[in-house]
């Protein structure tokens, strides 16, 4: 006999509901506090400049804008609450001074040392009234790294965090539009092996 249906949710279907009010949210909350920034020719120009070998900036701005949300709503579960229109303006601006690298730094350390504060710059001309938080998250986004000095906010913390997870993101997931990205990389290697 057929088990009458009860009604209750599967765990998956929580899972999936819960993965795409999120997904929601995260868009809303970049268009709302955003959106000068999603809508600039720099934003545009950095998803045609590789990052991070298999990535391009724009899809790591677009990543890293994303984690540092996430954290936010988890962080907002535990009552601990951030200020997401300065983590949109930081995250979304934080690497946007490093389009032009090539051209503009001499060499890795300088570009590692001076795009945060190329990015503030960027920044400052893109959004009206940048927060000073804002300014902060992005000129000392690079911590742990290099010669940055630590975030002196909850929310650079959460930013550069979510710059390091984006990074690995940036590897393993590469880009939709120049690479495939590390995973399809060992994956093609594997079957070319086997096919040997
Ligand atoms: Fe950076
Ligand atoms: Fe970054």
């Amino acid at each position: 006999m057929q088990k009458p249906k009860t009604g209750r949710i599967s765990v998956r279907e929580r899972l999936k509901a819960y993965r795409s009010s999120r997904k929601s949210q995260i868009r809303s909350d970049m268009e709302h506090y955003g959106s000068e920034i999603l809508n600039s020719e720099e934003l545009n120009q950095a998803y045609g400049q590789t990052h991070h070998t298999w990535s391009t900036v724009g899809e790591h701005t677009l990543r890293v804008a994303s984690a540092s949300l996430a954290i936010c709503y988890m962080l907002r579960k535990l009552h601990i609450q951030t200020d997401i229109p300065a983590v949109v303006k930081g995250s979304l601006c934080h690497d946007l001074g490093i389009l032009g690298r090539n051209e503009k730094y001499a060499s890795k350390s300088e570009c590692s040392r001076e795009h945060p504060s190329d990015s503030v710059k960027v920044a400052r001309r893109l959004v009206k009234d940048l927060p000073d938080k804002s300014a902060d998250i992005i000129e000392r986004h690079m911590w742990p790294a290099g010669h940055s000095k630590a975030p002196n906010s909850i929310e650079g913390v959460i930013v550069s965090t979510a710059d390091k997870y984006a990074a690995v993101k940036d590897i393993v997931q590469g880009s939709e539009i120049k690479h495939t990205g590390m995973k399809q990389y060992v994956s093609n290697l594997v079957s070319g092996n086997r096919r040997k």
